[in-house]
């Protein structure tokens, strides 16, 4: 069996040392890895045929940089989901589908499912990592169900309602500096800038009791924030960066390293000294002197939780919270109280009747502090709040990855396995959802939760519509 002999290669049975073999075997191991990545991806294609897709760039690229993260960008997500209202599908490259869901129902499915079906996709997460570790936002599975059940006391109104004080603080310091820079005669201010400076202020005094005064003079942990999150946006625009170990040896990728280790010593630094005050006292004891004293802040939470079985978090878990919650709580609201700024500079007229409106509730009050309380007497600059947040999300997309086939309404499948990206801003701009969704609406669908929210007074918004099918949902 000439065949079957490893002669025609030139090696006899005596040259076929173990090396050769394992060779042999290794590289039938890679072929066949090989060859069934090609059928699983012939078969997801075939598969992903029922779902439309816009014209490719090219077989190679598909619609890799079709929608960059720029204004551009979003004008190309609103016009595609005009044409595909309710999902399309992008190729990144030529073997990675993404797909787009753009309506409420084909989201519905994928965020109903269970964290186990559709766990968050971490291909565009994972940048992340190193710096924010296991926290809320990166964990998925077991992890990520424990941390959530175990944090959900933290947002008890209670331990909320403190925080007004802080925001109402740190807005104040925030005003007048405007104003100072406006007598010296500076007529222009980056907005994105001065309120990034007031949310990463509150945010540090709510999870860590610490006042940086960082709105004021320069601070190294809110400077490294600021660069952290700017390093990873640049990172997300250059497709050679997405390798780990090119990124690393980058000038970008170990001023991240060294980011990462100011924030986490930063972390650890307050984690620690609070610690050490801790065990000398019992909860109920402790828990009393600081509701007297001051707020209980998010590092406090953390460490006197619990779960069941008495078990706390370990040093890094807390470390892994409290800078995911520095990051996700940051930009996201200093990008909405932008966007809600430059809407109503656009629109004088509500500008003004959010004005009468918080007026008329400080009237006899002094000092003109907002509580909590009054959150809920603010219907129409909610709506104002609402409506902004619609046409300008600070998120938005997510994404999910199916771990088992994922049925929609239509009948289509999406294969296990597969990517979809939940397009916010795609939803909120789609015409099959919003008629007109260009124009301002009324953002006035109640949910369970609201509590006295924007409903009661909206009828000044032109356009009094909802969402089409809101009212059935409503
Ligand atoms: C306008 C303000 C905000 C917007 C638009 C926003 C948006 C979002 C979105 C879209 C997600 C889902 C991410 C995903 O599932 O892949 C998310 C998750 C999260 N956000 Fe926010 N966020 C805002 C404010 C905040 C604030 C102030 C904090 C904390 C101080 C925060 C902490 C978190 C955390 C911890 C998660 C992960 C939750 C989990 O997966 O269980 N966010 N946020």
């Amino acid at each position: 069996m000439p065949q079957l002999s490893l002669s025609w290669l030139g090696l006899g049975l005596e040259a076929a040392s173990p090396w050769l073999l394992l060779l042999l075997v290794g590289a039938s191991w890679l072929l066949a890895r090989v060859l069934t990545q090609i059928y699983a991806c012939c078969e997801n294609s075939r598969r992903l045929q029922c779902f439309p897709q816009p014209p490719k760039r090219n077989w190679f690229l598909g619609h890799l940089d079709m929608i960059p993260p720029t204004e551009q960008g979003m004008k190309k997500v609103t016009q595609l989901v005009t044409t595909y209202p309710k999902c399309f599908m992008i190729w990144m490259g030529p073997i990675i589908p993404v797909i787009t869901l753009c309506h409420p129902d084909t989201i519905r499915p994928i965020l109903s499912a269970s964290v186990a079906v559709a766990p968050k996709d971490m291909m565009f997460y994972s940048f992340l990592k190193p710096w924010l570790g296991d926290g809320l936002l990166l964990s998925t599975s077991d992890k990520w169900s424990c941390h959530r059940r175990l944090l959900t006391p933290a947002f008890h109104f209670n331990i909320l309602k403190p925080y007004v004080k802080i925001f109402n603080d740190s807005t104040n310091v925030m005003h007048a500096k405007w104003q100072r820079l406006i007598s010296e005669g500076k007529n222009r201010l980056d907005m994105f800038e001065h309120i990034s400076l007031m949310t990463l202020d509150s945010l540090q005094k709510c999870i860590f009791g610490f006042e940086s005064n960082c709105q004021e003079k320069p601070s190294e942990y809110i400077a490294t924030i600021l660069d952290l999150s700017a390093l990873v946006t640049r990172r997300g625009h250059n497709l050679l960066m997405y390798m780990d170990f090119l990124y690393h040896l980058t000038p970008d990728g170990q001023h991240f390293r060294k980011a990462c280790r100011l924030v986490h010593d930063f972390t650890g630094a307050v984690i620690q000294e609070r610690r050490q005050t801790l065990p000398d006292q019992d909860v109920d004891d402790f828990l009393l002197a600081k509701a007297k004293s001051k707020t209980l802040d998010f590092i406090d939470v953390l460490l006197l939780t619990k779960d069941e079985d008495g078990k706390m978090l370990s040093d890094e878990d807390i470390r892994a919270e409290a800078d995911t919650f520095m990051f996700e709580g940051h930009d996201t609201t200093a990008s909405g109280l932008s966007w809600v700024l430059y809407n109503l500079a656009k629109h004088p007229e509500y500008q003004e009747r959010c004005r009468q409106e918080v007026r008329e509730l400080l009237r006899d009050r002094d000092p003109k502090d907002i509580e909590w309380d009054d959150l809920a007497q603010l219907p129409f600059l909610t709506m104002c709040i609402k409506e902004s947040l619609r046409l300008h999300p600070p998120v938005v997309f997510i994404t999910r990855r199916c771990t088992q086939d994922v049925m929609l309404p239509d009948g289509a499948v999406i294969p296990k396995g597969v990517t979809c990206a939940i397009s916010i801003f795609g939803t909120h701009h789609n015409p099959a959802v919003w008629p007109d969704p260009e124009e301002l609406h009324r953002t006035d669908v109640r949910h369970e939760r609201d509590e006295g929210g924007a409903g009661a007074d909206a009828a000044a918004l032109p356009r009094a519509a909802r969402p089409r099918g809101a009212a059935q949902e409503a």
